[in-house]
């Protein structure tokens, strides 16, 4: 035993390469006679030894390889990342106007004035806890605007807040008349591609709308600048109005960084005012209104995407809000659009179900790649709150997602306004809907966010 140890120690010392050292231990081993008990210690201590020292060299090269390999790929990371960074560096405020040019969309597919219905949006999760994000998605190029059977509606809802309200709805500062310009003339491009049996393209570079009768020919001379840039600014944000279902603002950068809102057409926007946000940064815009958790939650996600935000990208989000009148363009249930103290909370108290409706909107924003400003789009889906629980799902979801508010969120969306009228009604649903026998476990497979 003794003996075992002493050679055991000595012999596979040194520093040669991993074969030098086994051929030192071999020889040690074969001028070495045990007798036949050191045998036993031989294959009961030695050859485990030899094997455990065999795996574990082979171990210890496969990592220092593996450690090689990652090495090698970082640079590659890295040096993207670099060109990421030097691109953000641009100067504040400055955008070298990009070559992209906006894929020409396929023709909706069926769509029709009177057939495509909205689509039925119902951005809501289950809880225990609502959780306060962007909730940002990509969207594809082609569905950058959507437009459905709600056009005429809506067309006549704009066409008055614009005779009834005109300068506040529609605001334009200087410095950003250009990309309004930009804006129309992308939507003119657009919009025949996508929808050809509404829009036509005039010879002259115009538009006509081939359901209203409407004929927007005159606007290759606007440029956005110059002495008439605001005039110019008001006149192609009110067709671009006029063209389409969504509420339009466009952002700003501005050498100090931030972005403002300098660009409006904001005409059916139910509970915030444009000339109360008009001129403001992202984070005023959100702050002003106490949005929740903004500080904490959004406004480092917010600016990080902004400032990066390239003209080829675009990217979407939706929300909703619980309405207790039917009125799209101004709820009146929460006050008169001149109070200045309206919000969701200040709405009219325990109003029957009948007046409750869903009010969701789908937003959007891309890079104008001329002049670099961001075009936010906000298209309003309304329905009554008693049509959409008859959908499967629908009523438990949404009564799941309304008690797992916190506290900011619940004043923010005016809960305490509807909460106990609308819970009572979506339990009732949800419950008809289990009795008649809609298997729960299986909704996954029916629908996926955001629908
Ligand atoms: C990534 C972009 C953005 C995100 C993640 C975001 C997020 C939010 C959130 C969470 C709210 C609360 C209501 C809701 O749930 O939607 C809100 C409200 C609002 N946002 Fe944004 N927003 C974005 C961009 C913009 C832009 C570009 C504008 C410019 C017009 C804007 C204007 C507003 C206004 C006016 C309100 C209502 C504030 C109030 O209650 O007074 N947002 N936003």
């Amino acid at each position: 035993m003794d003996s075992i140890i002493t050679n055991h120690t000595t012999a596979p010392s040194g520093s040669g390469t991993d074969t030098s050292k086994l051929n030192q231990l071999l020889d040690t081993l074969h001028s070495y006679r045990p007798t036949p008990q050191q045998n036993l210690y031989l294959i009961a201590f030695l050859f485990p030894s030899i094997l455990l020292y065999l795996i574990n060299n082979r171990y210890q090269k496969q990592k220092q390889r593996q450690k090689h390999l990652s090495l090698s790929s970082k640079p590659t990371t890295t040096s993207t990342e670099k060109q990421q960074v030097l691109k953000d560096r641009r100067e504040p405020g400055k955008w070298p106007p990009s070559s992209y040019v906006f894929p020409t969309p396929p023709p909706y597919p069926d769509w029709s004035l009177t057939e495509t219905k909205a689509l039925p949006y119902r951005p809501f999760r289950y809880g225990p806890v609502y959780h306060t994000t962007m909730g940002l998605r990509t969207v594809q190029p082609e569905n950058w605007i959507e437009l459905d059977n709600q056009y005429p509606k809506y067309h006549s809802d704009k066409a008055a807040r614009i005779a009834e309200r005109g300068d506040k709805v529609i605001m334009v500062a200087p410095e950003a008349a250009e990309a309004a310009v930009e804006l129309l003339q992308e939507l003119v491009e657009y919009l025949p591609e996508r929808y050809p049996s509404l829009f036509r393209r005039t010879e002259k570079g115009g538009i006509d709308n081939l359901w209203s009768g409407e004929s927007f020919d005159d606007i290759s001379g606007l440029t956005g600048t110059g002495e008439k840039a605001v005039e110019e600014g008001r006149k192609v944000m009110e067709i671009a109005a006029r063209l389409i279902q969504d509420d339009l603002a466009l952002m700003v950068e501005r050498p100090d960084d931030q972005y403002y809102l300098l660009a409006g057409a904001v005409l059916l926007p139910g509970f915030w005012r444009l000339t109360d946000k008009f001129g403001m940064s992202l984070a005023e815009l959100h702050t002003s209104g106490d949005v929740p958790q903004y500080k904490e939650k959004l406004h480092k996600g917010m600016y990080n995407l902004f400032r990066r935000l390239r003209p080829e990208q675009m990217v979407g989000r939706n929300n909703y809000f619980i309405q207790v009148d039917d009125s799209l363009a101004w709820s009146w249930s929460i006050g008169s659009e001149d109070d200045t103290e309206t919000s969701w909370s200040t709405a009219e108290k325990n109003r029957a179900i009948d007046h409750h409706y869903f009010r969701s909107e789908r937003q959007t924003l891309r890079r104008l790649p001329k002049t670099g400003a961001v075009c936010f789009t906000i298209r309003t889906y309304f329905e009554p709150i008693k049509a959409i629980a008859e959908e499967d799902y629908v009523p438990g979801r949404l009564a799941s997602a309304v008690r797992s508010w916190g506290d900011d969120v619940a004043k923010y969306k005016g809960k305490e306004r509807y909460g106990e009228v609308l819970l009572e009604f979506l339990d009732k649903k949800h419950q008809e809907q289990v009795e008649r026998g809609l298997d729960l476990s299986r909704e996954d497979e029916c629908r996926a966010y955001p629908f």
